[in-house]
Protein backbone atom coordinates (compact mmCIF):
# COMPACT_ATOMS: atom_id res chain seq x y z
CA UNK A 1 0.00 0.00 0.00
CA UNK A 2 1.48 3.97 -0.69
CA UNK A 3 3.06 5.44 2.24
CA UNK A 4 3.24 2.38 3.94
CA UNK A 5 7.30 2.01 5.28
CA UNK A 6 6.52 -2.12 6.09
CA UNK A 7 4.50 -4.92 6.83
CA UNK A 8 4.61 -6.75 10.36
CA UNK A 9 2.62 -9.59 12.45
CA UNK A 10 2.00 -10.26 15.96
CA UNK A 11 0.70 -13.44 17.62
CA UNK A 12 0.23 -14.61 21.35
CA UNK A 13 1.11 -18.14 22.17
CA UNK A 14 0.74 -20.48 25.10
CA UNK A 15 -0.80 -19.84 27.90
CA UNK A 16 -2.74 -16.52 28.68
CA UNK A 17 -0.91 -14.12 31.17
CA UNK A 18 -1.75 -10.95 32.35
CA UNK A 19 0.07 -7.82 30.13
CA UNK A 20 -0.29 -9.66 26.61
CA UNK A 21 -3.09 -6.97 25.72
CA UNK A 22 -0.73 -4.25 27.07
CA UNK A 23 2.18 -5.60 24.84
CA UNK A 24 -0.38 -6.25 21.59
CA UNK A 25 -1.40 -2.71 22.01
CA UNK A 26 2.65 -1.11 22.54
CA UNK A 27 3.71 -3.09 19.40
CA UNK A 28 0.41 -2.05 17.57
CA UNK A 29 0.57 1.79 18.30
CA UNK A 30 4.27 1.76 17.46
CA UNK A 31 3.74 0.01 14.28
CA UNK A 32 1.11 2.37 13.01
CA UNK A 33 3.22 5.22 14.62
CA UNK A 34 6.20 4.41 12.34
CA UNK A 35 4.47 4.37 9.50
CA UNK A 36 3.74 0.18 9.66
CA UNK A 37 0.94 -2.13 8.84
CA UNK A 38 0.57 -4.53 11.17
CA UNK A 39 -1.50 -7.83 11.09
CA UNK A 40 -2.50 -9.51 14.18
CA UNK A 41 -2.65 -13.37 14.11
CA UNK A 42 -5.55 -15.08 15.81
CA UNK A 43 -5.26 -17.98 18.22
CA UNK A 44 -1.40 -18.13 17.84
CA UNK A 45 0.17 -20.48 15.68
CA UNK A 46 -2.89 -21.75 14.98
CA UNK A 47 -3.90 -18.89 13.00
CA UNK A 48 -0.78 -18.45 11.62
CA UNK A 49 -1.05 -22.11 9.65
CA UNK A 50 -4.82 -20.94 8.98
CA UNK A 51 -4.03 -17.87 7.76
CA UNK A 52 -5.97 -16.10 10.34
CA UNK A 53 -5.20 -12.92 10.56
CA UNK A 54 -6.20 -9.00 9.69
CA UNK A 55 -5.07 -5.73 9.91
CA UNK A 56 -4.67 -3.73 13.06
CA UNK A 57 -5.76 -0.35 13.70
CA UNK A 58 -5.22 1.96 16.51
CA UNK A 59 -9.58 1.60 17.36
CA UNK A 60 -8.42 -2.29 18.00
CA UNK A 61 -6.03 -1.47 20.22
CA UNK A 62 -8.23 1.26 22.35
CA UNK A 63 -8.91 0.28 25.99
CA UNK A 64 -7.21 -2.91 26.00
CA UNK A 65 -4.38 -1.88 28.71
CA UNK A 66 -6.01 -2.79 31.93
CA UNK A 67 -7.91 -5.87 30.29
CA UNK A 68 -6.57 -9.71 31.10
CA UNK A 69 -6.18 -12.69 28.62
CA UNK A 70 -5.52 -11.40 24.59
CA UNK A 71 -8.03 -9.89 22.23
CA UNK A 72 -6.13 -12.21 19.64
CA UNK A 73 -7.04 -15.36 21.12
CA UNK A 74 -4.51 -17.70 21.64
CA UNK A 75 -3.67 -21.46 22.44
CA UNK A 76 -1.42 -23.73 23.63
CA UNK A 77 -1.42 -26.71 22.01
CA UNK A 78 -0.74 -25.90 17.65
CA UNK A 79 2.93 -26.08 16.56
CA UNK A 80 3.41 -25.64 12.85
CA UNK A 81 6.20 -28.36 12.95
CA UNK A 82 3.84 -31.16 14.48
CA UNK A 83 0.30 -30.33 13.90
CA UNK A 84 -2.11 -32.31 15.23
CA UNK A 85 -4.79 -32.60 12.39
CA UNK A 86 -6.88 -35.95 14.09
CA UNK A 87 -6.54 -39.56 14.67
CA UNK A 88 -6.06 -42.87 12.69
CA UNK A 89 -7.74 -45.52 13.41
CA UNK A 90 -6.38 -46.84 16.68
CA UNK A 91 -7.02 -43.24 17.92
CA UNK A 92 -3.67 -41.91 17.76
CA UNK A 93 -2.84 -37.98 17.00
CA UNK A 94 -1.48 -37.47 13.28
CA UNK A 95 0.89 -34.86 12.93
CA UNK A 96 1.15 -32.85 9.86
CA UNK A 97 4.51 -30.47 8.91
CA UNK A 98 2.56 -27.00 8.22
CA UNK A 99 5.48 -24.78 7.87
CA UNK A 100 4.84 -24.17 4.11
CA UNK A 101 1.65 -22.89 4.96
CA UNK A 102 2.80 -20.90 7.57
CA UNK A 103 6.06 -19.17 5.16
CA UNK A 104 3.25 -18.79 2.32
CA UNK A 105 0.90 -16.99 5.08
CA UNK A 106 2.94 -14.97 5.91
CA UNK A 107 4.81 -13.99 1.88
CA UNK A 108 1.26 -13.62 0.95
CA UNK A 109 0.65 -10.40 2.58
CA UNK A 110 4.26 -9.51 2.90
CA UNK A 111 5.10 -9.94 6.65
CA UNK A 112 8.51 -8.71 7.11
CA UNK A 113 8.99 -9.95 10.43
CA UNK A 114 6.62 -12.10 12.72
CA UNK A 115 6.46 -10.70 16.92
CA UNK A 116 5.64 -13.59 18.85
CA UNK A 117 4.12 -13.17 22.48
CA UNK A 118 5.03 -16.53 24.16
CA UNK A 119 6.97 -18.42 26.73
CA UNK A 120 9.73 -21.54 25.83
CA UNK A 121 7.41 -23.22 23.89
CA UNK A 122 6.16 -20.43 21.41
CA UNK A 123 9.89 -18.76 21.06
CA UNK A 124 11.45 -22.65 20.55
CA UNK A 125 8.89 -22.50 17.79
CA UNK A 126 9.89 -18.54 16.80
CA UNK A 127 13.79 -19.98 16.61
CA UNK A 128 12.94 -23.33 14.60
CA UNK A 129 10.79 -20.95 12.05
CA UNK A 130 13.93 -18.67 11.55
CA UNK A 131 16.41 -21.29 11.29
CA UNK A 132 14.35 -23.82 9.29
CA UNK A 133 11.97 -21.65 6.89
CA UNK A 134 13.76 -18.29 7.36
CA UNK A 135 11.02 -16.39 8.78
CA UNK A 136 11.83 -12.95 10.66
CA UNK A 137 10.71 -13.15 14.70
CA UNK A 138 11.03 -11.00 17.46
CA UNK A 139 10.78 -12.68 20.64
CA UNK A 140 8.86 -10.72 23.74
CA UNK A 141 8.82 -13.20 27.00
CA UNK A 142 5.63 -13.91 28.44
CA UNK A 143 4.96 -15.91 31.30
CA UNK A 144 3.26 -15.99 34.94
CA UNK A 145 6.06 -18.78 35.61
CA UNK A 146 9.15 -16.13 35.39
CA UNK A 147 10.74 -19.39 33.88
CA UNK A 148 12.83 -17.70 31.07
CA UNK A 149 16.38 -17.20 30.78
CA UNK A 150 18.12 -14.22 29.64
CA UNK A 151 15.69 -11.62 31.41
CA UNK A 152 15.42 -10.84 35.11
CA UNK A 153 11.20 -10.91 34.73
CA UNK A 154 8.87 -12.06 32.20
CA UNK A 155 5.81 -9.98 32.03
CA UNK A 156 2.70 -11.73 33.95
CA UNK A 157 4.30 -12.66 36.50
CA UNK A 158 4.33 -9.77 39.13
CA UNK A 159 0.58 -10.14 38.78
CA UNK A 160 0.65 -13.89 39.54
CA UNK A 161 2.66 -13.06 42.69
CA UNK A 162 0.00 -10.64 43.59
CA UNK A 163 -2.67 -13.01 43.51
CA UNK A 164 -1.18 -15.69 45.27
CA UNK A 165 0.04 -13.65 47.81
CA UNK A 166 -3.69 -11.92 48.18
CA UNK A 167 -5.02 -16.25 48.70
CA UNK A 168 -1.96 -16.52 51.32
CA UNK A 169 -3.49 -12.83 53.40
CA UNK A 170 -6.81 -14.70 52.79
CA UNK A 171 -6.21 -18.23 53.96
CA UNK A 172 -4.60 -16.79 57.28
CA UNK A 173 -8.21 -15.85 58.73
CA UNK A 174 -9.27 -19.80 58.48
CA UNK A 175 -6.09 -20.94 59.58
CA UNK A 176 -5.89 -18.78 62.39
CA UNK A 177 -9.44 -19.81 63.51
CA UNK A 178 -9.37 -23.36 62.55
CA UNK A 179 -5.94 -23.67 64.10
CA UNK A 180 -5.49 -25.40 60.83
CA UNK A 181 -2.70 -26.21 58.57
CA UNK A 182 -3.98 -24.21 55.06
CA UNK A 183 -1.73 -25.55 51.77
CA UNK A 184 -1.99 -22.94 49.03
CA UNK A 185 -0.59 -25.18 45.75
CA UNK A 186 0.62 -22.03 42.48
CA UNK A 187 1.41 -22.55 39.22
CA UNK A 188 5.14 -22.40 37.93
CA UNK A 189 5.70 -25.57 35.90
CA UNK A 190 9.37 -26.48 37.46
CA UNK A 191 10.28 -23.23 38.42
CA UNK A 192 9.36 -21.96 42.27
CA UNK A 193 9.50 -18.02 41.53
CA UNK A 194 5.66 -17.57 42.18
CA UNK A 195 6.02 -20.21 45.27
CA UNK A 196 9.13 -18.39 46.23
CA UNK A 197 8.06 -14.65 46.12
CA UNK A 198 4.65 -14.88 47.56
CA UNK A 199 5.64 -17.32 49.82
CA UNK A 200 8.03 -14.27 51.38
CA UNK A 201 5.26 -11.77 51.00
CA UNK A 202 2.15 -13.57 52.43
CA UNK A 203 4.32 -14.65 55.42
CA UNK A 204 3.98 -18.44 54.67
CA UNK A 205 5.56 -21.34 57.45
CA UNK A 206 6.63 -23.80 54.72
CA UNK A 207 7.78 -23.00 51.04
CA UNK A 208 8.39 -25.57 48.47
CA UNK A 209 10.10 -25.37 45.57
CA UNK A 210 10.66 -27.77 42.74
CA UNK A 211 14.16 -26.51 42.93
CA UNK A 212 14.91 -28.11 46.64
CA UNK A 213 13.23 -31.82 46.61
CA UNK A 214 11.90 -31.69 50.52
CA UNK A 215 12.03 -34.18 53.37
CA UNK A 216 7.85 -34.41 54.74
CA UNK A 217 9.85 -34.96 58.02
CA UNK A 218 11.47 -31.37 57.85
CA UNK A 219 7.79 -30.12 57.04
CA UNK A 220 6.06 -31.61 59.95
CA UNK A 221 9.21 -30.69 62.14
CA UNK A 222 8.84 -27.03 61.35
CA UNK A 223 4.59 -27.55 61.97
CA UNK A 224 5.49 -29.39 65.23
CA UNK A 225 7.99 -26.64 66.38
CA UNK A 226 5.11 -23.80 65.99
CA UNK A 227 2.97 -25.44 68.02
CA UNK A 228 4.94 -25.67 70.65
CA UNK A 229 5.66 -21.63 70.46
CA UNK A 230 1.81 -21.96 71.01
CA UNK A 231 1.37 -21.08 66.96
CA UNK A 232 -1.24 -23.18 66.41
CA UNK A 233 -1.76 -23.23 62.67
CA UNK A 234 0.67 -23.06 59.83
CA UNK A 235 0.95 -22.13 55.98
CA UNK A 236 2.16 -23.55 53.07
CA UNK A 237 3.37 -22.49 49.65
CA UNK A 238 3.46 -25.64 47.46
CA UNK A 239 4.69 -25.34 43.86
CA UNK A 240 2.83 -27.31 41.37
CA UNK A 241 6.45 -28.83 40.28
CA UNK A 242 7.47 -29.46 44.08
CA UNK A 243 8.43 -32.88 44.68
CA UNK A 244 9.78 -35.05 47.88
CA UNK A 245 13.19 -35.93 48.02
CA UNK A 246 13.48 -39.02 45.58
CA UNK A 247 10.14 -38.92 44.17
CA UNK A 248 8.55 -37.60 41.01
CA UNK A 249 6.33 -34.13 40.57
CA UNK A 250 2.68 -35.03 40.25
CA UNK A 251 1.12 -34.63 37.26
CA UNK A 252 -2.48 -33.57 36.45
CA UNK A 253 -3.06 -34.42 33.05
CA UNK A 254 -1.42 -35.12 29.38
CA UNK A 255 -2.20 -33.33 26.54
CA UNK A 256 -1.22 -34.95 23.75
CA UNK A 257 -1.31 -32.77 21.32
CA UNK A 258 0.31 -29.58 22.71
CA UNK A 259 4.23 -29.00 22.36
CA UNK A 260 4.37 -29.74 25.89
CA UNK A 261 2.53 -32.36 27.19
CA UNK A 262 2.66 -32.39 30.79
CA UNK A 263 0.53 -30.47 32.99
CA UNK A 264 1.40 -30.34 36.79
CA UNK A 265 -1.20 -30.28 39.25
CA UNK A 266 -1.97 -31.92 42.78
CA UNK A 267 0.74 -31.90 45.05
CA UNK A 268 -1.11 -29.85 47.39
CA UNK A 269 -3.93 -32.11 47.83
CA UNK A 270 -1.25 -34.87 48.80
CA UNK A 271 0.80 -32.95 50.77
CA UNK A 272 -2.30 -31.89 53.09
CA UNK A 273 -3.35 -35.55 53.10
CA UNK A 274 -0.22 -36.19 54.12
CA UNK A 275 0.65 -33.74 56.56
CA UNK A 276 -2.86 -34.49 58.19
CA UNK A 277 -1.87 -38.05 59.01
CA UNK A 278 1.14 -37.41 60.17
CA UNK A 279 0.12 -34.64 62.79
CA UNK A 280 -3.91 -35.29 63.37
CA UNK A 281 -3.70 -31.63 62.66
CA UNK A 282 -7.24 -30.58 59.75
CA UNK A 283 -5.32 -29.73 57.27
CA UNK A 284 -6.63 -28.42 54.15
CA UNK A 285 -5.77 -27.21 50.54
CA UNK A 286 -6.45 -24.52 47.78
CA UNK A 287 -5.35 -25.05 44.41
CA UNK A 288 -5.36 -21.05 43.08
CA UNK A 289 -5.16 -22.51 39.62
CA UNK A 290 -6.24 -19.86 36.98
CA UNK A 291 -6.75 -17.54 38.99
CA UNK A 292 -3.37 -16.71 38.77
CA UNK A 293 -3.27 -16.12 35.13
CA UNK A 294 -6.65 -14.07 34.66
CA UNK A 295 -7.77 -10.44 35.80
CA UNK A 296 -6.19 -7.03 35.02
CA UNK A 297 -2.23 -7.03 35.06
CA UNK A 298 -0.95 -5.10 38.19
CA UNK A 299 0.47 -1.41 37.77
CA UNK A 300 4.28 -3.13 37.68
CA UNK A 301 3.36 -5.64 34.49
CA UNK A 302 1.40 -2.99 32.40
CA UNK A 303 4.61 -0.94 32.29
CA UNK A 304 6.62 -3.72 31.80
CA UNK A 305 4.60 -4.99 28.66
CA UNK A 306 4.49 -1.82 27.46
CA UNK A 307 8.23 -1.58 27.63
CA UNK A 308 8.39 -4.98 26.26
CA UNK A 309 5.79 -4.33 23.43
CA UNK A 310 7.61 -0.84 22.13
CA UNK A 311 11.23 -2.50 22.13
CA UNK A 312 9.92 -5.51 20.08
CA UNK A 313 7.74 -3.19 17.42
CA UNK A 314 11.62 -0.95 17.04
CA UNK A 315 13.42 -4.19 17.15
CA UNK A 316 11.52 -5.00 14.06
CA UNK A 317 11.62 -1.63 12.15
CA UNK A 318 15.14 -1.36 12.89
CA UNK A 319 15.97 -4.57 11.28
CA UNK A 320 17.48 -6.44 13.94
CA UNK A 321 15.21 -10.07 14.03
CA UNK A 322 16.24 -13.10 16.14
CA UNK A 323 16.50 -11.59 19.16
CA UNK A 324 14.33 -11.67 22.11
CA UNK A 325 13.54 -8.24 24.27
CA UNK A 326 14.50 -8.49 28.16
CA UNK A 327 14.81 -7.32 31.21
CA UNK A 328 18.52 -6.72 32.82
CA UNK A 329 19.39 -4.24 35.56
CA UNK A 330 15.98 -2.87 35.12
CA UNK A 331 16.74 -1.48 31.64
CA UNK A 332 15.19 -3.18 28.38
CA UNK A 333 17.66 -5.42 26.06
CA UNK A 334 18.11 -7.65 23.20
CA UNK A 335 19.33 -10.69 23.28
CA UNK A 336 19.52 -13.64 20.49
CA UNK A 337 16.70 -16.00 20.66
CA UNK A 338 18.76 -19.15 20.28
CA UNK A 339 19.79 -18.24 23.88
CA UNK A 340 16.21 -18.90 24.89
CA UNK A 341 14.72 -21.46 22.80
CA UNK A 342 14.73 -25.09 25.36
CA UNK A 343 16.31 -23.51 28.14
CA UNK A 344 14.93 -23.27 31.89
CA UNK A 345 15.45 -20.47 33.79
CA UNK A 346 14.85 -22.08 37.91
CA UNK A 347 15.47 -20.61 41.30
CA UNK A 348 19.34 -20.33 41.95
CA UNK A 349 19.95 -22.42 44.90
CA UNK A 350 22.01 -18.95 46.28
CA UNK A 351 19.60 -17.05 45.60
CA UNK A 352 19.16 -14.03 48.14
CA UNK A 353 15.38 -15.12 48.35
CA UNK A 354 16.20 -18.29 49.95
CA UNK A 355 18.80 -16.92 52.26
CA UNK A 356 16.57 -14.23 53.57
CA UNK A 357 13.39 -16.84 54.27
CA UNK A 358 15.92 -19.32 56.09
CA UNK A 359 17.03 -16.28 58.17
CA UNK A 360 13.18 -15.46 59.10
CA UNK A 361 12.93 -19.30 59.54
CA UNK A 362 10.72 -20.57 56.61
CA UNK A 363 11.21 -23.93 56.16
CA UNK A 364 12.10 -24.90 52.26
CA UNK A 365 11.51 -28.92 53.02
CA UNK A 366 15.56 -29.70 53.02
O1 LIG B 1 2.89 -21.60 31.86
C1 LIG B 1 1.77 -21.06 32.46
C2 LIG B 1 0.96 -22.12 33.16
O2 LIG B 1 -0.13 -21.49 33.78
C3 LIG B 1 1.75 -22.97 34.15
O3 LIG B 1 2.00 -22.32 35.36
C4 LIG B 1 0.86 -24.17 34.25
O4 LIG B 1 1.58 -25.32 34.63
C5 LIG B 1 0.34 -24.33 32.85
O5 LIG B 1 0.45 -23.06 32.23
C6 LIG B 1 -1.09 -24.79 32.76
O6 LIG B 1 -1.42 -25.01 31.42
P1 LIG B 1 -2.92 -25.23 30.89
O7 LIG B 1 -3.49 -23.87 30.59
O8 LIG B 1 -2.76 -26.03 29.64
O9 LIG B 1 -3.69 -25.95 31.95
Amino acid sequence: MEGIKGTLAVLTGGGDCPGLNAVIRAVVKTALHNGYQIYGISNGFHGLIQGDMRLLSLHDVSGILPRGGTVLGTTNRDNPFRYASGEDEKGNVIYKDMRGAVVQNLKDRGVECLVIIGGDGSLKIGYDLNRFCGVNVVGVPKTIDNDLPCTERTFGFDTAVAAATDALDRLHTTAESHHRVMVLEVMGRYAGWIALHSGLAGGADVILIPEIPYNIDSVIAKIRERQQQGKKFSIITVAEGAKPIGGKVTVARIVKESFEQIRLGGIGNKLADQIEQLTGIESRCTVLGYLQRGGSPTAYDRVLSTRYGVEAAEACIQKDYNIMVALSANRIIRVPIEKVADHAHQVPLDSDLIKAGRELGICFGD
